[in-house]
């Protein structure tokens, strides 16, 4: 069960500039794959104008395909924290990016990056948060033996997986469930979920573009 605002539904489509969002990865890429697919099958009217990791190797970068520009920024190669960040910030804005979507990305972004993209960063999260933050959502689920777990897209600020919650997709945990079986259960509804946030978003942003001009 998604529990979203379906007003997206609504979006007329090339009545607007596209959604140009920036995609930040750390590794497998599957969220990002969900989101190419819908953007290249016209579901999601978005643009994906760079996608951004702060792991060469991450195998999210392979998946691109000339689809989008792939930018590699490492922490290492940077002397702080802060100016990592901000590599990763001005590499958005070169690109005019409007929504930053956090697609599996394993840092935390600090203070700065959160005040220069406020109201524009999306995370998605592997569990009903509140519930099971930070890393091992599902194999906290199990251990704590809850029998609903799922996914949640949320708004991102400076709490670790504690921003504003816009969207939630609900998972059974099954008798005999191993962090993998649930994970695997837990990412199908991701991927379906984090496309329709992005959409969601993408109205609104229309939504009040209009009634700006009217
Ligand atoms: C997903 O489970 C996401 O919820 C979490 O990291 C994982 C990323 O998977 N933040 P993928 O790289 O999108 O396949």
């Amino acid at each position: 069960m998604a529990i979203l605002c379906n007003c997206y539904n609504k979006r007329m489509k090339n009545d607007a500039a596209k959604l140009k969002i920036g995609v930040l990865v750390s590794g497998r890429g599957s969220n990002l794959q969900a989101i190419m697919d819908a953007s290249a099958s016209g579901v999601l009217d978005a643009e994906i104008a760079v996608v951004i990791s702060d792991k060469p190797d991450a195998p999210a970068l392979r998946r691109i395909d000339g689809v989008a520009p792939g930018v590699v920024i490492e922490r290492k190669s940077h002397p702080t924290a802060e100016a990592f960040d901000s590599a990763i910030a001005n590499a958005l804005e070169e690109r005019r990016v409007e929504l930053v979507v956090l697609a599996g990305f394993m840092r935390v972004l600090g203070a700065d990056f959160i005040r220069r993209f406020r109201g524009r960063i999306i995370n998605i999260h592997p569990s009903l948060l509140p519930s099971f933050p930070g890393l091992h959502a599902q194999r906290q689920a199990l251990l704590h033996g809850v029998k609903i777990s799922g996914c949640t897209v949320h708004l991102v600020d400076e709490s670790l997986d504690g921003g504003p919650i816009l969207a939630q997709s609900a998972v059974p945990v099954l008798p005999g469930d191993t962090e993998e079986s649930l994970s695997e259960r837990i990412l199908k509804k991701e991927h379906t979920l984090l496309v329709k946030a992005i959409m969601a978003y993408g109205s609104a942003r229309h939504n009040m573009a209009n009634v700006k001009g009217s």
